[in-house]
């Protein structure tokens, strides 16, 4: 039997290239596979269909938006995830659920090799194959970019050659990976770090220089989920999606990063994630307000550690299911609603209240009703600093000695 291979397929110039070169190259029957995570543009039927006429055997096309938004996207939200104190994890996230969708095609149509178009000096690569090494230990990967020598001026060429159904004369001088979380801008004029980015590098994001009103939204979770804002039910995908439209509006969510890839490189990147910065504001103070002070600060930690883990490609790997575990459990009592102000470029929390709040109003008053006992202060304070008073009192006393 022919050797099976499938391909990651985006319809671009090219993956869409990447179907006959790989075939050529290998002697193997291409299978290509597209992955539906919010990313918009062409519907999944006019994919297929360009797959089909690339030369692909099969193709096999999943809408996973709802699969995406609930098992990649709300973890992250739960984490907080922004790697390096900025990035929500747009793609990082997006890989692990293509590469169950490229082994499940693997298996169904009896694929030896799994296939991506990354190249090799980038963080995706590496997403893909431990993912699909995790995932299916009997799998091989080959990357055409990488591996075949496919470069962007060979690929316009055998488009050209080959007549393949594929627009090459209209040359992006970005290179953009987007979904329903966010979009990635890199290169071009990007990569001179002065640079600043001009108005054509966005598009889930008006300027929030001269914004619409104000626009106040009040998003209510249930165990650190979106489940409705403005009291409508919403499911975890249109949560990001209105959202996305609203703080987009609005100019949320720009981010210009120098950022560190896996593979040793500090690469600069833009990204537009307005729905999952408004929602990660939302849910940290819904936090501040459920979660007991001691869980919080480790919890901190914990999605720190959890976010890089996802960023370095480790989505499937024992240490990030054992940190997913602590992080589910402090979400029980992450209910309630919380009101935003989106306006000008900010999200910013107005209210908030909950049935499951730790917040003591008599506690926490300054007026009548104080049920603080203020005079325990005193013997707490000396106590709480007794190690360091000690500590630096043998400071002095070994300085005067000497
Ligand atoms: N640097 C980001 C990451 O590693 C985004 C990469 C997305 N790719 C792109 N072509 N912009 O997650």
């Amino acid at each position: 039997m022919t050797d099976r291979i499938v391909l990651a397929y985006s319809g671009g110039l090219d993956t869409s290239v990447a179907i006959g070169w790989i075939a050529e190259a290998t002697g193997a029957e291409v299978i290509a596979v597209a992955v539906d995570v919010g990313q918009g543009g062409e519907s999944l039927e006019t994919i297929r269909q360009r797959a089909l006429d690339c030369g692909a055997v099969e193709a096999y096309v999943a809408d996973a938006r709802d699969e995406f938004a609930a098992e990649y996207c709300m973890p992250a939200l739960k984490a907080n995830a922004l790697y390096m104190d900025a990035y929500p994890l747009v793609s990082a996230l997006s890989r692990p659920v293509i590469v169950k969708h490229l082994v499940a095609a693997a298996r169904q149509f009896g694929a030896t090799t799994v296939s991506h178009g990354c190249t090799g000096k980038g963080n995706d690569q590496v997403r893909f194959e431990v993912g699909i090494q995790t995932l299916g230990p009997d799998l091989k990967c080959i990357a055409p970019v990488r591996d075949l020598a496919l470069t962007r001026d060979k690929a316009i060429a055998y488009a050209e050659d080959k007549n393949l159904p594929i627009v090459t004369t209209k040359k992006n001088p970005f290179s953009i990976d987007q979904n329903v979380w966010g979009r990635a801008v890199e290169t071009g004029f990007l990569e001179d770090i002065w640079n600043g980015p001009t108005k054509d590098v966005y598009d889930y994001t008006a300027s929030p220089e001269f914004p619409p009103v104000a626009d106040e939204v009040v998003i209510t979770f249930k165990e650190g989920i979106p489940v409705a804002l403005d009291g409508n039910p919403v499911t975890p995908l249109q949560a990001i999606q209105q959202l996305n439209h609203r703080a987009g509006a609005q100019g949320i969510g720009r981010i210009d990063i120098v950022e560190d890839r896996l593979v040793g490189i500090k690469s600069r990147e833009i990204y537009e994630a307005p729905g999952a910065m408004a929602l990660i504001a939302a849910h940290k103070e819904l936090e501040n307000v459920t979660v007991e002070r001691e869980q919080a600060r480790f919890k901190k930690t914990v999605g720190q550690r959890w976010t890089e883990l996802v960023y370095d490609g480790q989505w499937f790997s024992p240490l990030k299911r054992s940190l997913d575990t602590f992080i589910e459990d402090t979400q029980q009592y992450v209910s309630g609603d919380i009101r935003m102000e989106l306006h000008g470029g900010r999200a910013t929390v107005t209210g908030r209240r909950s049935d499951s709040s730790l917040y003591d109003f008599n506690l926490a008053t300054y007026d009548t009703g104080d049920a603080f006992d203020q005079s325990s202060a005193r013997g707490f304070i000396d106590i709480f600093g007794l190690a360091a008073k000690v500590a630096s009192e043998r400071d002095e006393r070994v300085a005067v000695a000497k």
